[in-house]
């Protein structure tokens, strides 16, 4: 592997044992595990504790619930191994709503993420409130127009931010020269650091098939935007709930390396092709697409007169603060699977040094991520 490309390993076994990975390698995870007390999930977590299945079944599901976060408990243990210093852990992760032997209830998985990092020694940082939008007329659950029967809706998710330790420093000229070119828009800044974000959900691309009923991936945009707030170029991000790979796919969008882990072997198939049918001029696009929205961004900004003082040489635009003055995008230009390798999953990713903005090809819409 030339030293300037990224990798991208995709392990199948459990996340509680991330053998493969040393002490503090890891600079950011993103992860969203499988739900505790929502049913699609019931049979993998089983799997995981005989001891859940029995639970569920006597209908003790306070017990179940437990249960099922003490596998969750062992990965989050396992993140803060191999997470270093300074390091993110992000967490999305739904509540739940069951009815089991005639009760109605919330488990509450968010707080009990929260209770058990904070146990292993991560810090709870202000968390994002992921509202996803339903028009379902049929959402409202209990006794129709009359008081006193009915449930309010959850309509939302939650993104949960945990650090490892105090924050990260950066030591060398490379580290710090990585940081100010992964710098942010101001006015992506002023979306992405909101503890709203409203994010449509992910449209289910492989309906009928059974692996696809089992999973729920979050939007590509979701990872991407943390990514890039919580990481920079260069860096590993992990994620030990990989799913179909949105997390690999957001991190070669950005530059990073990534590792993914997954029980399910029969999704292996599914996220092969997830990346290896990635279109890099679509991929490209998206990138570009950031700067197209930025000089819309500026353009209105001027035609209002407002002023605008600094300016970005290296993608020839003014920008509203000096960090961004560095900010600089690569495009891809291969994706290539090591063969070597076949009990794991591993990719290179190869990027342009300096493809200008202008040699992207256009396209009219505003494509970011709608292509995959
Ligand atoms: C909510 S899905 C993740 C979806 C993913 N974010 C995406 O966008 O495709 C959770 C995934 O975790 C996997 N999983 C469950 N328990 C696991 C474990 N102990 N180790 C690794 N993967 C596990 C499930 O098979 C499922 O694919």
């Amino acid at each position: 592997m030339k030293s300037d490309n990224n990798r991208h390993d995709i392990f199948f076994h459990a996340a509680q044992n991330m053998e493969e990975l040393a002490n503090s390698s890891v600079d950011l995870v993103i992860t969203s595990p499988p739900y505790p007390m929502i049913e699609m999930w019931d049979e993998i977590l089983g799997k995981q504790n005989p001891m859940i299945p029995i639970a569920l079944k006597t209908d003790n599901p306070r017990l179940a619930f437990e249960l099922m976060h003490q596998e969750l408990d062992k990965v989050w243990s396992e993140c803060w191994r191999v997470m270093k210093e300074g390091a993110f852990l992000c967490i999305n992760i739904g509540d739940a709503t069951r009815t089991v032997n005639g009760e109605f209830a919330l488990y509450n998985n968010n707080t009990r993420i929260i209770s058990s990092c904070e146990k292993i020694g991560f810090t709870n940082l202000p968390n994002i409130l992921w509202r996803k939008a339903t028009n379902a007329p049929n959402k409202f659950m209990g006794s129709g127009m009359l008081p006193c029967g009915a449930y309010v809706t959850l309509e939302h998710e939650w993104i949960l931010i945990f650090r490892k330790g105090s924050k990260r420093t950066y030591k060398t000229a490379t580290e710090k020269k990585e940081r100010r070119e992964s710098s942010f828009f101001w006015e992506e800044r002023n979306i992405w650091f909101s503890d709203v974000w409203e994010l449509k959900g992910v449209k289910q691309k492989i309906d009928k098939s059974p692996t696809r009923e089992r999973n729920a991936s979050f939007p590509l945009e979701l990872p991407y935007r943390l990514i890039n707030m919580f990481s920079q170029r260069g860096d590993v991000v992990l994620d030990p709930f990989v799913g179909l790979g949105t997390t690999t796919i957001a991190a070669i969008l950005s530059e990073r390396n990534s590792i993914g882990y997954e029980i399910d072997l029969k999704l292996k198939g599914i996220i092969e092709k997830n990346i290896e049918t990635i279109d890099i001029d679509c991929a490209n696009q998206s990138i570009r697409d950031r700067y197209l929205r930025h000089i819309e961004f500026i353009d209105e900004r001027l035609s209002t007169k407002k002023e605008i003082k600094h300016f970005n040489e290296r993608i020839g635009c003014k920008v509203m603060t000096g960090q961004e003055s560095d900010l600089v995008f690569h495009f891809i230009k291969e994706i290539s699977k090591d063969l070597s390798k076949l009990q794991y999953l591993t990719y290179e990713v190869e990027y342009y040094e300096d493809l200008p903005l202008t040699e992207i090809p256009f396209r009219e819409e505003n494509i970011l991520f709608a292509c995959r």
